[in-house]
């Protein structure tokens, strides 16, 4: 252990979003809302996909888990950024920087592969419908949910390796709401540029791979709705434009952070916000305007199986 590598700095301070003591209590009230409209709403579907039998298929499995990280993915920044707005001294130690990095970066890895499964989910039900069962079995599904565990996890943990590593010696201001790595990076006492964008890379990468995978299944989903009737097409569409809908908006602020080159800290405090609070938003308020459509589907579903049971018992 050389002295070299110690690290003196056991906290950081966060600028937050903005100075004015008003704009931060109004903000402090408009976050409230919103973090427990995120929080109610996953859980809701969470819930109710659980416990609905009906809803037992691997649409509904991925959502019902898109769902649930979208809480965390929520959790590890907005209720300190909440508290935040209310404290003259916006600190956060080492360690709640740290688990603040791990986290998202975990749980935005996580979700990118998820959106990728959800994608091939809809690829196999679209263009593959005969094999459906068959390809999209209860254990492949688990075993897919377990593999995008593992890369979000492994890809967390290559960040925070490096990032708890750095020596940090003096500078301790982030100008961002929670602990971003790249605005961790830069206060390292180093000549950091070229890890900081080697960091960039990697999660452009994990981003990018996820966007190209998610473009060719919308693609073969697309071509494959094209070529067949219109009815049964508009149909198809219906139900993917709810993904894509959330695939663009994941995938936008995010590449545009890690890729984007020219990025300025006010955009990046922006699109941070989009990211932590919009997004997990996404998927209530999407998937509850059309449980309407889905509901009427299944209570149809409910009365034939109803009456599929009733003819079967009179035979017996
Ligand atoms: C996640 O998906 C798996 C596999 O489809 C499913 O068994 C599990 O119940 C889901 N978890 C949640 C929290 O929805």
């Amino acid at each position: 252990m050389d002295g070299r590598n110690q690290s003196v700095v056991s906290e950081f301070v966060l600028l937050g979003l903005c100075h004015s003591w008003n704009i931060q209590l109004l903000l402090f009230l408009v976050f409230c809302m919103l973090y427990l409209i995120i929080v109610s709403g996953n859980i809701g579907i969470v819930i109710l996909i659980l416990t609905d039998s009906h809803l037992h298929f691997p649409m509904y499995f991925f959502l019902a888990n898109l769902s649930f990280v979208d809480m965390w993915l929520s959790s590890v920044t907005t209720p300190k950024m909440i508290t935040d707005f209310l404290r003259e001294n916006k600190t956060i130690h080492f360690g709640g920087c740290m688990s603040q990095i791990f986290f998202s970066h975990f749980i935005a890895a996580y979700e990118m592969v998820l959106l990728v499964i959800m994608a091939y989910d809809r690829y196999v039900a679209i263009c593959k419908p005969l094999h459906y069962s068959t390809i999209m079995s209860l254990q492949k599904c688990i075993a897919l949910v377990v593999t995008s565990w593992i890369i979000g996890f492994v890809h967390a943990m290559s960040q925070v390796v490096v990032i708890v590593q750095l020596p940090f010696c003096g500078p301790r201001d982030i100008d961002s709401f929670f602990c971003d790595a790249p605005l961790v990076i830069k206060l390292a006492c180093m000549d950091s540029y070229n890890l900081e964008i080697l960091m960039n890379a990697q999660c452009g990468v994990v981003a990018i791979t996820c966007f190209i995978l998610l473009l060719i299944s919308y693609t073969y989903i697309l071509l494959t709705v094209h070529q067949s009737s219109k009815t049964g097409a508009s149909k198809a569409l219906s139900t993917c434009t709810a993904h894509v809908t959330v695939v663009v908006l994941f995938f936008g602020p995010c590449i545009f952070i890690y890729v984007w080159p020219l990025s300025t800290t006010w955009m990046d405090k922006f699109l941070a916000v989009f990211y932590s609070v919009i997004t997990p938003l996404l998927n209530p308020t999407i998937y509850t305007l059309r449980n309407k459509e889905m509901k009427n589907r299944f209570r149809s579903y409910y009365r034939d199986s109803n009456v599929y049971i009733q003819c079967s018992e009179a035979s017996m």
